[in-house]
């Protein structure tokens, strides 16, 4: 469970541990993942932390070795770590460009890589892309968007590649979720977060934003057990049909 220190991440182990999951908290850092470790622990979960960069081929490698010899062999993996570099195509620098690319597809495929391995071997998987609306296009986040589009495409593949072995792959896609990133989107734009959610709020159906549990909910039905047939599918999770 990569970037799961904070935010959609944090909500995500919480609930995949109260599911009965041993969770392993990937992080940037050990002491950031700490946190998340805590408070499965205080549920009566089993969790560890482990500090890893997902964009590092041997970090990425080394965070799955070490869950399987401290959890036994991973048969589910969410790739969430995400960060955005936002701007208008104009003004983003090529390093605000790769550096989206890097975490969030790249991440991917390096903890997919490593993480298949032991689901193929034992026949058996779930995994979860956290893609996002931007994917159909968003104003200042052409790194991101492309990012979370690309995800989708990864993840149908992973679906025809690894569906033999019973490993599912699918995408959430979350709107406007409540989270430290969109508080810094917020700051981008010098909107006060409060305003921005009121004016956010009109055009989504449900009528309000949404909470990382709302994302945790789909991820848990997604590594069920009866999830097994619903595979290469990307779940838009924004209170509507569209972004
Ligand atoms: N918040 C939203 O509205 C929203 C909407 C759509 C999609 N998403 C996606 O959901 C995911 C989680 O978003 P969030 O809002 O909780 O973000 P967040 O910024 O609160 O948390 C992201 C976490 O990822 C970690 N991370 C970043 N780079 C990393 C790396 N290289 N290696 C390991 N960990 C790394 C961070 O340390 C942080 O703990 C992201 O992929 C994001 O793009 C969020």
């Amino acid at each position: 469970m990569t970037g799961a220190a904070r935010g959609i991440g944090a909500a995500i182990a919480r609930r995949l541990a109260t599911d009965g999951m041993a969770v392993a908290v990937v992080d940037l850092d050990e002491k950031q993942a700490a946190g998340t470790v805590q408070a499965i622990i205080a549920d009566g979960g089993r969790a560890i932390a482990v500090g890893a960069d997902v964009t590092d081929e041997d970090a990425a490698m080394a965070a799955v070795e070490r869950t399987a010899d401290e959890l036994g062999p991973v048969g589910v993996l969410i790739n969430n770590a995400g960060i955005i570099r936002d701007n208008l195509i104009f003004r983003m620098s090529v390093a605000d460009w790769d550096a989206v690319q890097n975490v969030h597809l790249r991440g991917a495929f390096l903890m997919t890589r490593a993480a298949q391995a032991q689901m193929t071997q034992a026949r058996w998987g779930r995994i979860v892309n956290l893609s996002s609306t931007s994917a159909l296009g968003n104003r200042g986040q052409a790194n991101y968007a492309a990012a979370k589009a690309g995800l989708q495409g990864f993840t149908k593949t992973l679906a025809l590649e690894l569906g033999k072995f019973q490993i599912t792959a699918n995408a959430i896609a979350p709107g406007f979720i409540e989270t430290d990133m969109t508080h810094a989107t917020a700051d981008r734009l010098g909107l006060d977060f409060g305003d921005w959610v009121e004016a956010a709020v009109r055009d989504i159906p449900v009528g309000r934003i949404g909470q990382p549990a709302d994302i945790a909910a789909v991820a848990s039905f997604l590594c069920s057990e009866e999830a097994g047939f619903v595979s290469g599918q990307v779940i838009y999770v924004a209170g509507g049909p569209k972004a």
